[in-house]
């Protein structure tokens, strides 16, 4: 696992900080202004009751996050922890700085707050009245992952990386990552020529135990490898000799999508639409100490409500 970068950081001009109640003051004016712009919903939220007193209470507990720009105080939020996941409540940017990226530095914060915490996922609840505000999440890879009402709570499991020293360690880590997939799942690979996608796909054949020895499919646009045993067929195919990947659900494949496990290679940008929920594999080369003088990072980002709960750190330690 890589080391977190610390906070502050700093994203489009806006700078995040882990807080305390020492700023209570700033986080419930804060709440206050964000939330008293909204349109008064039913039930009303309960934002606008909250004190300086009940603000200071909850970033005593969990701490909460303060993004400045210019040094001026333009949005926050506040954790909690629940279940392995870090909880972000009344997520709020001042009405003037709206849509200038405020929220979209505070989630990613949150991130990096969840992962030094070593926790497996963020969550947060949004109200089905508010479409913009799911919308916004869900452009982050929130989804929703339960539902009471008209509050929707919606979770994004966190990236995972580890370093990859061998190609024998690459098919380790690819059969490890099949122990968790499922009939229907897309894995989209990323990284440069040689990164090493089709040996951690030669991996997930070996997890899934399917038959024919898993190549670069060259020549071809996609291969489909049966399973031996009663895991689903590997369909493993090459967007990048493609020259795109207009529909892989075109192909005249003899099995479907949804009772396979799809491995894109150069999938990106490309084969998104083929599945809402897809697990994204991008490997990285770099120079470092490694049998062949090049060290590679693997990262795991689990996209959608299908990876809420799956541990993709325990493929990767
Ligand atoms: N740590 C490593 N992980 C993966 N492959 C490695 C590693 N170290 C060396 N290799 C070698 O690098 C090559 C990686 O080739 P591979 O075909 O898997 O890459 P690729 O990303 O699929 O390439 P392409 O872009 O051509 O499809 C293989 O020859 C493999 O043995
Ligand atoms: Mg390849």
């Amino acid at each position: 696992m890589t080391v977190p970068s610390p906070l502050p950081m700093d994203v489009a001009g806006v700078t995040v900080a882990v807080v305390g109640p020492e700023v209570a003051g700033a986080v419930v004016a804060i709440i206050h202004a964000a939330f008293g712009e909204r349109p008064v919903l039913d039930p009303p939220s309960t934002a606008l009751t909250e004190s300086e007193a009940s603000v200071a209470d909850a970033l005593a507990r969990h701490g909460g996050l303060l993004a400045r720009r210019d040094g001026r105080p333009v949005g926050a939020l506040l954790l909690g922890v629940a279940e392995e996941s870090l909880l972000l409540r009344r997520v709020s940017v001042v009405p003037e700085a709206q849509g200038t990226g405020v929220a979209t530095a505070l989630a990613d914060a949150a991130a990096e707050v969840a992962r030094a915490r070593g926790l497996r996922r963020v969550h947060l609840t949004a109200r089905t009245e508010l479409p913009g505000t799911i919308g916004f999440w869900a452009g982050l890879g929130y989804r929703e992952v339960g539902r009471a009402g008209a509050l929707l709570t919606l979770a994004k499991e966190l990236a995972v990386e580890c370093e990859v020293a061998t190609a024998d360690q690459m098919r380790t880590l690819g059969q490890r990552v099949a122990g968790l997939l499922r009939a229907g799942d897309l894995i989209i690979c990323t990284g440069h020529l040689g990164a090493g996608k089709t040996t951690f796909t030669q991996g997930i054949g070996a997890g899934l135990g399917v038959r024919g020895d898993v190549t670069s499919p060259t020549f071809v646009i996609s291969r489909v490898h049966p399973s031996r045993h009663g895991s689903p067929p590997l369909v493993h195919a090459d967007a990048y000799r493609l020259g795109g990947l207009a529909e892989l659900d075109d192909l005249d494949l003899d099995v479907s999508l949804e009772d396979s496990v799809t491995v894109v290679e150069w999938g990106e940008g490309l084969a998104e639409p083929l599945a809402e929920d897809r697990l994204e594999v991008t490997i990285t080369r770099s120079r470092g100490a490694s049998a062949d003088g090049e060290r590679r990072t693997v990262r795991l980002d689990p996209v959608g409500a299908r990876w809420v709960g799956s541990d993709l750190a325990a493929a990767v330690t």
